[in-house]
């Protein structure tokens, strides 16, 4: 018998496979990081921060929500920081839903979503991406109810690398005025697509963005949530003062006066990287979901194989199930030569 809700003893953990990962070891293209390190300026930051002897002190975040409004070109009462994006779904979440209230989440998708709506019991509803059309935007509009108290729209959605359009995500923010529109843009660097410009008029609207992914600091957990102030306010209510550890905010203010090292990396992933990829599974025959992010969902025929011979030569990637259970493999993109590391690397089995 647990002391905890039922429900709550019963789930299982979100446990990301995160075993043996070594960037000094491996060529990590697993967890949609960047695939290279940090610029100084960054890590000099953090080890000034240090050497300034405040470590002691609790965190005071200064004029953090500012500097992140104006690179996302929003009011500063529109943000609030997080400890990760996950925070941000975590309090949104949690702050929107009741027990058994309903949940929109198409699938497969970030595990995130599934994890929080279960913690809250919510009813679970996923209609399935599909590589034809995507995001499966009637199936959630007709899965609309007066019960439906989330809806997440993850763009670009991983696994799939789907995009959803604008007009789609303000169509079912119009629909459900009533629920919570969850609109992750984690990847938000690799599409530049955001709706962050219309959450005054759509106060149904949360975002969610994150310094994990092309920033390449997902070790200090900083994301911020942007959305109506009203909505700010309330999930201020929420979220403890200290949530976000100091050394993250030295990071992230180096990391905003130094935007160049993220555009950089972005562009060759995006304009070199990511075409010659293409290119070669597109020679081999290789089925995979059109992506407009950094990651690419791939469908070998011997996936299982593929992922051993990748290992076996120091590349990790991510095996994923599609909604009818086959597997296919995620493949993160570095820069040209870790690309060119990879296409060779492959070469040898297919
Ligand atoms: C779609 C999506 N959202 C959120 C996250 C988590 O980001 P964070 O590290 O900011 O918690 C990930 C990480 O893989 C992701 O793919």
């Amino acid at each position: 018998m647990s002391i905890f809700k039922s429900h709550i003893a019963q789930m299982g953990a979100y446990k990301p496979p995160l075993e043996g990962r070594d960037p000094h070891e491996h060529l990590l293209l697993d967890f949609n990081e960047r695939t290279l390190p940090v610029c100084p300026a960054v890590k000099q930051a953090m080890i000034d921060f240090i050497q300034d002897d405040r470590l002691q002190c609790y965190p005071s975040y200064g004029n953090i929500a500012t500097r992140l409004a104006d690179y996302c070109s929003v009011a500063p009462e529109q943000v609030m920081i997080t400890n990760g994006s996950d925070q941000g779904i975590d309090l949104i979440i949690r702050s929107a839903c009741r027990e058994g209230e309903e949940a929109i989440i198409p699938g497969p998708s970030f595990a995130m979503y599934h994890q929080v709506a279960k913690v809250e019991n919510l009813k679970i509803i996923e209609p399935s991406y599909t590589k034809e059309e995507g995001f499966p935007k009637q199936a959630v509009l007709d899965a609309v109810s007066d019960r439906t108290r989330l809806i997440v729209i993850s763009n670009p959605n991983n696994p799939s690398g789907t995009v959803v359009n604008r007009a789609d995500i303000l169509e079912i923010a119009k629909a459900a005025p009533d629920a919570a529109i969850l609109v992750d843009e984690c990847y938000f660097e690799y599409t530049r697509e955001t709706v962050a410009d219309v959450v005054d008029q759509y106060p149904n609207l949360l975002i969610t963005r994150t310094f994990s992914k092309t920033w390449g600091l997902p070790s200090v957990r900083f994301g911020y949530v942007i959305s109506h102030e009203a909505n700010i306010r309330a999930l201020l209510n929420v979220r403890g003062p200290y949530d976000v550890n100091q050394l993250a905010i030295a990071a992230i203010e180096a990391a905003l006066d130094n935007p160049g090292y993220t555009e950089q990396y972005v562009k060759e992933v995006m304009e070199v990287s990511k075409p010659m990829f293409e290119d070669f599974l597109n020679r081999k025959g290789i089925d995979y979901w059109p992506s407009v992010a950094n990651f690419i969902w791939t469908f070998p025929d011997n996936p299982e194989e593929i992922e051993k011979h990748l290992r076996t030569n120091h590349i990790l990637v991510r095996p994923k199930a599609d909604e009818s259970g086959k597997v296919g493999l995620r493949v993160n993109l570095g820069n040209k030569a870790q690309t060119e590391r990879l296409i060779n690397t492959l070469s040898l089995i297919i």
